[in-house]
């Protein structure tokens, strides 16, 4: 039941929460499992929570289903009070019910609860849904004093995000809205900026007198699901690329910020993304795995790419020069999201020839990104005996060695607890939006033909040449020390 949380950490007021959206993928996997551990865990005393969708559902059945996203998505085991206790909190209405059945629940839930309330929209539903979605806050009188979270796709390129923009804005104003990117809210991505900002050692060297490349992966073994309709329209640049990893890159490459606020912090990702050139279409390989063309909802001859690499380019003082590899895609040979930074060799080797010195690349600064996150930096050191033989070394860290990985907050869990905090520092902004698209518009305009790929593999062949004469981090020579095992 229910901990004390230290103050601060929650939201002020008791918090409604309209989540449109309540019965799709998104909701059954992440929302009502976040929000029903954070109301276990005691962050958000007295939140109720009302389901919307097009699904004619009673309240009942509803609660049916949370029940079954429960078991199927919480990794920990619900307890029968637990759940008597969400269930109580949980309302539904159905689209269709309109306006007027949406305000009613909302006064219903207001009058359930002592004292001032909020209310927090979650837009869980494509681009097209949310603006009739904001359409029915609005008619609904629901918008005044409300924040409303928004889901990518922010657009599908510059005309529409600034278009769909614009309509938002005619309803809500841009400090009521939360564009959600679930990267920025993983823990290992905010220790990008622990890591960066709280530390002397690093940043003197965070530039490319000492930088040669960097590299943010995120492969994964997962296909469509039950998405194809989404992600036929979608694809892997979309999908991926122009939010979760433009976004760290954002992170990895900023200038230090005046504060860790909302403001300062999309000020200095929005100049990176300023600073970035247009994204040359030849130095991109789009993928699709065999096979996908004959998943159910695909078109069999769809053009939409499963996969997709990239070399970037920011042109400010800082990186002039330093090539930005990126790469994801679907069915590859494993799953992970890493940011690989590669420093530059020293310019003089006293090592003899055959002593191994740069035998194994250049040393790396790796972030995994991984839900239990680790670090490691790599280096030659010299091997044990005679002579001056030199290996490849490393220093890691991992958060599960800390005992602390019970602290972490699943990255939606996070944010949805920001938002009702009204804290924007890891959301992102209409303008760093926009700008991303705008960098994008070359390769949307003339995208290179897709290249086949068989799955289980790291993509199509060309890839190597993208990133020659350097080599793709993944998959690991070596693999991550495992702390159980003594002398790893
Ligand atoms: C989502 C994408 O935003 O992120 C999915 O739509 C992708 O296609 C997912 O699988 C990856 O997120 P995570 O947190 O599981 O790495």
């Amino acid at each position: 039941m229910a901990k004390r949380i230290p103050p601060g950490v929650g939201p002020k007021f008791p918090q409604v929460v309209v989540l449109v959206g309540a019965t799709g993928d998104l909701s059954r996997r992440k929302l009502l499992p976040g929000l029903f551990h954070l109301a276990t865990a005691g962050f958000i005393p007295g939140c109720r929570i009302i389901g919307v969708s097009l699904d004619d559902l009673t309240p009942e059945a509803f609660r049916a289903t949370a029940r079954e996203a429960l078991a199927q998505f919480y990794g920990r085991k619900v307890a029968d009070e637990d759940w008597s206790a969400f269930a109580d909190v949980l309302d539904y209405v159905p689209l269709a019910a309109g306006a007027d059945a949406l305000r009613e629940a909302v006064a219903r839930a207001e009058t359930a609860l002592v004292g001032e309330t909020r209310r927090l929209h979650y837009l869980s539903v494509p681009p097209s849904a949310a603006l009739s979605a904001v359409r029915l806050l609005g008619e609904a009188g629901l918008v005044e004093g409300s924040r409303v979270i928004m889901e990518k796709p922010f657009g599908t390129d510059l005309e529409s995000a600034v278009a769909l923009n614009a309509k938002l804005h005619a309803v809500f104003a841009e400090e009521q809205i939360f564009r959600i990117d679930h990267f920025l809210g993983k823990e290992a991505a905010q220790n990008i900026l622990a890591f960066r900002f709280a530390n002397g050692l690093f940043e003197p060297i965070w530039n490319r007198n000492f930088i040669d490349h960097v590299q943010i992966d995120v492969p994964e073994t997962l296909g469509l699901g039950a998405r194809a309709g989404f992600y036929e329209q979608t694809g892997a640049f979309r999908d991926m690329v122009v939010t979760h990893l433009f976004q760290i890159l954002g992170f990895m490459a900023m200038e230090p910020p005046t504060a860790l606020e909302p403001g300062p912090i999309n000020e200095e990702k929005n100049k990176v993304f300023r600073g970035m050139l247009p994204i040359d279409a030849a130095s991109v390989v789009r993928g699709q795995y065999i096979g996908y063309r004959q998943e159910e909802g695909v078109d069999p001859e769809s053009d939409t790419e499963t996969f997709i690499a990239m070399k970037c380019a920011i042109d400010n003082w800082r990186w002039a020069g330093v090539p930005f590899f990126l790469r994801t895609g679907k069915r590859l040979a494993e799953g992970q999201r890493v940011i690989s930074i590669a420093f530059r060799e020293p310019p003089k080797s006293m090592f003899p020839v055959g002593s191994g010195v740069g035998a194994q690349g250049p040393d790396h600064l790796t972030f995994d990104l991984a839900d239990s996150s680790k670090l490691s930096l790599s280096f030659y050191g010299k091997r044990p005996g005679p002579g001056m033989r030199l290996d490849k070394l490393s220093m890691q860290f991992a958060m599960h060695e800390t005992g602390l990985v019970g602290e972490v907050l699943e990255a939606y869990e996070r944010l949805i607890l920001d938002a009702m905090r009204g804290d924007r520092t890891l959301f992102t902004s209409a303008e760093g939006i926009e700008r991303l698209w705008e960098v994008s518009k070359p390769l949307l305009e003339t995208p290179p033909p897709v290249r086949l790929y068989a799955q289980g593999s790291w993509g199509p062949k060309s890839i190597h040449q993208l990133v020659a004469p350097h080599a793709w981090r993944l998959p690991f020579e070596r693999s991550w020390r495992d702390p159980n095992k003594s002398g790893a």
